[in-house]
């Protein structure tokens, strides 16, 4: 074996090591993460954080929560953006509201819903198509610093004023700004948006499933996962809708290849909407 490849086996032994010693001490589970980006990450974590190696980084997250606080903010990747690929907003307001429309309450579950902007996006799409007031939003993922977040509402102005496009684009009734108060920078998501939405901690890898839910939006988690974990995501997903009900993916993920793609149909391929067969 020439010594690059037993450098990258060396590497993946003290991956493994190291998401097996986060599962055991704080019960994160990113053992079945597709490892190509799991590297990346840990690796860009290990300069950040100025380790020497992977081993160093592990044994310090091992004793010390604050260094796995900030290796968390690491993995997870907490980037999102408003009326991401406005689209498929676009595309829920049009053939996924109608159906929505004809239930009396409606439960939505937004899963990896990161610091909170396509709750947000949701909640103000249910709004103008008249059925927030009815909706119960569950807002789940595994980064509680990311929740807290998600929970404020406030988000950099300056970014936001940048999302006036998109929401246009994503079939807007109104100005973005009518939504939120701008003071100090920041822009302040009116309370009356989430007054139905529910921030929880919940793991596609651990946890199981809401019940009964009508729409479930998990954009840009699964790209993260291989694909033993994606199929647990996609059981968990079918479990929890309900008869028909809708599931959203992020515009690289597709149900198609898993071993779960019989249970759904494609609704609106173009934008990876899916319903349950
Ligand atoms: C790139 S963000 C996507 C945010 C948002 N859905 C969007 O598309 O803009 C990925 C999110 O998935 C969350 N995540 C990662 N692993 C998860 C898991 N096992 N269960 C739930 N959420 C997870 C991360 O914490 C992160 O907030």
């Amino acid at each position: 074996m020439d010594s690059a490849s037993a450098h990258g086996d060396d590497l993946e032994i003290e991956l493994r090591l190291l998401v097996e010693a986060i599962y055991l001490k704080y019960s994160h589970d990113f053992r079945d993460y597709a490892l190509a980006s799991l590297r990346r990450r840990v690796l860009h974590a290990v300069a950040q954080l100025n380790f020497a190696t992977v081993s160093a980084l592990q044994e310090r997250v091992l004793h010390d929560p604050h260094t796995f606080s900030r290796l968390l903010q690491i993995l997870t990747i907490p980037v999102s953006e408003m009326f991401r690929d406005p689209g498929y907003f676009l595309a829920l307001r049009q053939h996924v509201v109608p159906v929505l429309r004809t239930y009396p309450s409606i439960k939505v579950w937004v899963a990896g819903c990161s610091t909170g902007e396509e709750v947000y996006s949701l909640a103000i799409l249910l709004r103008e198509e008249g059925l927030l007031e009815r909706s119960i939003v569950y807002a789940t993922d595994i980064n509680p610093l990311s929740l807290e977040r998600a929970r404020t509402g406030i988000y950099p102005l300056a970014q936001v004023a940048g999302y006036a496009a998109s929401y246009q684009a994503a079939g807007g009734r109104r100005a973005l700004p009518d939504y939120y108060t701008a003071a100090y920078g920041g822009a302040r998501f009116d309370r009356s948006l989430r007054e139905n939405v529910i921030f929880a901690d919940h793991s596609l890898a651990t946890d199981s499933v809401f019940s009964e839910t009508h729409l479930i939006s998990c954009r840009n988690v699964l790209i993260y996962f291989n694909k033993k974990l994606q199929d647990r995501a996609f059981g968990l997903f079918h479990d929890s809708l309900c008869r028909r009900g809708f599931l959203g993916l992020g515009s690289k993920e597709t149900v198609d290849f898993s071993s779960r793609a019989k249970d759904f149909e494609a609704l609106v391929r173009s934008e990876r909407i899916f319903r349950k067969r």
